[in-house]
């Protein structure tokens, strides 16, 4: 049997907390290939409590660092899960990396291109596996969906679409997320959107957009701040891929009332919608007057010998067709994709492979969000190749300054 894989989380908030859920719900399904050794967070207390809840769950009590240079002391240390706030990635990652550990880093890889770049540089530099942590592509409905579309049942294909709007003036989870320098919700949300784009129809190249700030003051959960966000919490765009596909993008959480959703696929064939992330409904299939739906659907895919990519991980914790099956508790499915995710990362490091989303992944979903920014700055069209290798960058400046000023 492989050793197991000794792991640090890193940063023990609101979503380290629901990696060591990931964690536990692989090693309830009998499917953890590797162990918590070790938690870091500069704040003892959220470490230590949530060292407490590892032991409850799991049996075994990681070790509680604050410091960075302590844990890369740790031989047990064999790896970093990074699920600190944006502009620390860069920071942690590479100095795990130069320290000859592997790396899993939650979405955005990095706050801007340029701390980005450097994260892959020292990637390739060092031979470490690094991950970007990109949840939602995990999920049976979007693994059907790419079956769908890889299979070429829908035809040649014209059109996605990618579509949210609604909300209210609420703080989103958290304060930081609404200020440009820290990593504004309409970067950190779009960046799943921009990961799941490029995983059905390929590599953007094309990206005509802008973002805004739709809700000029924010007010926190309990009422008693208010806020004045200095990032954008909307974008809007309009892109072309490389195999000429047009994909039409909005993130608009502002406006009361019902919120719109759609992910949908247009072909010469027929067409496709794909319910929300995490929730229980159907991917539903139309061609001409057929309207297929689960085993149906599935039946079909696998007469067109379509792979269907529900490995045998993702069932032990999501059930046969990965979604976690009707009515499950959102907090199990959401469990349930990180666990997916979390075993892709100790697999690859275990196997030397690339993991599904690596450095460049992640790193590539940041671009087509950069692409949608720098267009409404630049006010022209933009390509992903120069968002990616660097040439503009104007909006990103102003954050670039700011991280090299928070990490001194
Ligand atoms: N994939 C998803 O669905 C999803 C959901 C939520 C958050 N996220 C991502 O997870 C990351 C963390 O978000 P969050 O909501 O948990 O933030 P958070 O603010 O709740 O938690 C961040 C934690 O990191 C700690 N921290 C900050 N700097 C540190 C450092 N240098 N070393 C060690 N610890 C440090 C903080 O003390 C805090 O406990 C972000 O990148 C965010 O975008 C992803």
């Amino acid at each position: 049997m492989t050793k197991k894989l000794g792991v640090a989380i890193v940063g023990c908030g609101f979503m380290g907390r629901r990696h060591m859920l990931g964690f536990n719900a692989l090693h309830k399904a009998g499917k953890l290939s590797g162990e918590i050794v070790a938690l870091l967070d500069i704040n003892a207390e959220t470490a230590n409590k949530l060292a407490d809840e590892t032991f409850a769950l799991m049996g075994v009590k990681p070790k509680v660092y604050t410091n960075i240079d302590d844990l890369l002391q740790d031989d047990r240390v064999e790896a970093l899960d990074i699920v600190t706030d944006p502009r620390t990635h860069h920071i942690i990652a590479i100095k795990a990396m130069e320290a000859g550990r592997h790396v899993l880093c939650e979405k955005p890889l990095a706050l801007t291109m340029k701390t980005g770049r450097i994260m892959v540089a020292a990637a390739e530099r060092t031979g470490m596996v690094l991950g970007t942590a990109e949840n939602y592509r995990r999920g049976g409905a979007n693994r059907v969906a790419k079956a769908v579309i890889d299979s070429g049942m829908l035809g040649k294909l014209h059109l996605m679409l990618e579509f949210w709007a609604g909300g209210d003036d609420k703080v989103i989870i958290s304060k930081w997320r609404h200020m440009k320098d820290t990593g504004a919700i309409g970067l950190d949300m779009s960046i799943h959107y921009a990961d799941i784009i490029e995983y059905y129809v390929g590599p953007v190249e094309r990206v005509w957009g802008r973002g805004i700030i739709a809700e000029p003051t924010r007010v926190t959960a309990d009422g008693s701040e208010t806020i004045t966000p200095t990032g954008e919490d909307a974008l809007f765009a309009s892109m072309q891929t490389k195999a000429g596909i047009d994909v039409q993008y909005t993130y608009l959480p502002s406006g009361l009332g019902k919120r719109y959703q759609q992910r949908s696929l247009h072909g010469t064939k027929g067409s496709m919608t794909v319910p929300p992330d995490r929730s229980d409904g159907d991917v539903i299939v139309y061609l001409g007057d057929r309207e297929l739906k689960g085993g149906e659907l599935i039946a079909e895919l696998e007469a067109l010998g379509a792979f269907i990519n529900i490995n045998d991980v993702t069932k032990a914790v999501l059930g046969a067709d990965g979604t976690g099956g009707k009515g499950a508790a959102w907090a199990d499915v959401d469990a349930g994709y990180l666990a997916v995710e979390i075993a892709d990362f100790i697999e690859a490091v275990q196997s030397n492979r690339a993991p599904e989303v690596d450095g460049m992944g992640g790193l590539r979903a940041l671009a087509v969000v950069y692409a949608i920014l720098e267009s409404g700055h630049a006010k022209r069209e933009v390509s992903v190749a120069e968002i990616l290798d660097g040439r503009l960058h104007a909006y990103q400046d102003e954050i670039d300054t700011a991280i090299e000023t928070f990490n001194g």
